[in-house]
């Protein structure tokens, strides 16, 4: 997914001294300078990371395989020093979900997308809030990928577990008020979600934004449940027009999961008759049956590349992880009935389109990858056309002329989206 520059490059300086001033006045570090102390960072970061890291990579069953759920309520608060636990989720969890989170607002930002609320007062909601990586996100996405958000709005955080939400308000204030955007309100509620029943009570208002970062994932039951639940949740608290970014792991497990989410959300009888009109944005750009799911094997994530803060590069190495990219899955849907390019008009209503769900692969004079559209994933060849960029992952082409069959298809003619 191409992110704008500013966006990818926000994180390189600017980020680090506003969470070690966060950090410093919450007392979860000793000095200013402890974040760049390799000493610091090894002995009471890395060891959390790890842990963490095996827990939401599921290798820490005993065989080693990737397991459903997650079943620990209490990551932020067990382990012989809950603080350096909750340090660790901040300084190395919160600000790649929040990377995410705002690549997938400057994704609907460059298809086009507008608030649709103008002139309302901003409201939102983060389920698992955790951190408030999702909300931050929120921010960071509007400050650099605008899509129109009024100047002012609060944001329900639901969290079960207190220690995270009570963090997790103060750190949305601190990164709202140095983003500019203080003026975004944050509204913690501790509470654990049962999510096989409405997902908030019946008094509850309504929302025009639903957030989840690496949320669903915990849970153990089936996408069927989930997306009924989901579907009663958006019927009652979500306003017509409103949007649910929901972002989840790039494991193969966990993102075929929410692909039969979204398979289950969209055979609900509510939904296929438009009772409860719902539609699918991104990254699928319609509701056509899901490319990925048709194979046993496959699974479908995005990538998007930033300057990672210089203490994570130190904390990457010290604990053999990478995150100058980053993987995740997710996915984008919106209340309303009207045709998808009213809600991104930047999309083409001419000809076929597909969107790119590998990297390109240069093959002599052209570039292979494949590609997922209305009739499913195809492997694609493209001589790409002089001062046309390579497409890559999250592309889309649009206006696109093939032959071939989804073994091979030959690109003749297509258009690439760009910023
Ligand atoms: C991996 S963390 C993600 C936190 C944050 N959204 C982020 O992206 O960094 C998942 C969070 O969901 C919370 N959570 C999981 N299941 C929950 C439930 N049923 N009700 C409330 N919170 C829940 C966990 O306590 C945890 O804080």
């Amino acid at each position: 997914m191409r992110v704008p520059v500013n966006l990818s490059n926000a994180f390189k300086t600017e980020f680090e001294p506003i969470l070690t001033d966060f950090l410093l006045g919450e007392g979860l570090i000793p000095e200013q300078e402890s974040l760049k102390s390799r000493r610091y960072l090894t002995r009471s970061v890395a060891p959390h990371v790890k842990t963490l890291s095996e827990l939401f990579n599921r290798t820490s069953t005993p065989l080693g395989e990737q397991t459903d759920a997650i079943d620990e309520e209490s990551y932020f608060t067990e382990g012989s020093n809950p603080a350096n636990r909750r340090l660790a989720y901040l300084v190395s969890f919160m600000p790649c979900n929040l990377f995410r989170v705002a690549s997938v607002w400057s994704e609907l930002a460059r298809l086009g997308f507008k608030w649709p609320f103008s002139g309302q007062e901003f409201k939102a909601i983060e389920f698992g809030a955790g951190t408030a990586s999702g909300a931050c996100g929120i921010l960071a996405g509007e400050k650099f990928a605008p899509l129109g958000l009024p100047d002012r709005g609060s944001f329900a955080l639901i969290e079960q577990s207190k220690p995270a939400l009570n963090l997790g308000t103060k750190w949305f204030e601190k990164y709202g008020t140095a983003l500019g955007q203080g003026t975004f309100e944050a509204r913690p509620f501790h509470r654990r979600i049962e999510l096989n029943q409405p997902w908030l009570p019946k008094n509850a208002p309504k929302f025009q934004l639903f957030v989840m970062s690496y949320f669903l994932n915990e849970c153990a039951l089936s996408p069927q449940v989930l997306a009924e639940q989901f579907v009663k949740t958006v019927d009652r608290h979500m306003e017509d027009g409103g949007i649910s970014i929901i972002v989840e792991p790039a494991l193969k497990l966990q993102s075929r999961r929410l692909l039969e989410f979204r398979k289950a959300l969209l055979a609900l009888p509510e939904v296929i008759s438009g009772k409860i009109p719902l539609k699918l944005l991104l990254p699928c750009l319609g509701h056509q049956a899901c490319g990925a799911l048709a194979q046993e094997d496959d699974w479908c994530h995005e990538e998007v590349s930033w300057w990672r803060p210089e203490y994570l590069r130190s904390l990457d190495a010290l604990v053999g992880l990478d995150r100058k990219t980053l993987p995740f899955s997710y996915l984008v849907i919106q209340k309303g009935a009207a045709p998808l390019e009213k809600a991104l008009p930047s999309l083409s209503t001419d000809g076929l389109r597909f969107r790119l769900v590998s990297p390109s692969r240069p093959l002599g004079q052209t570039h292979e990858f494949f590609i997922c559209g209305q009739d499913g994933k195809r492997r694609a060849r493209w001589r790409v056309p002089e001062n046309t960029e390579i497409p890559n992952r999250g592309d889309i082409l649009e206006q696109v002329d093939h032959h071939g069959d989804p073994a091979l298809t030959q690109i003749e003619k297509a258009k690439l989206i760009s910023f």
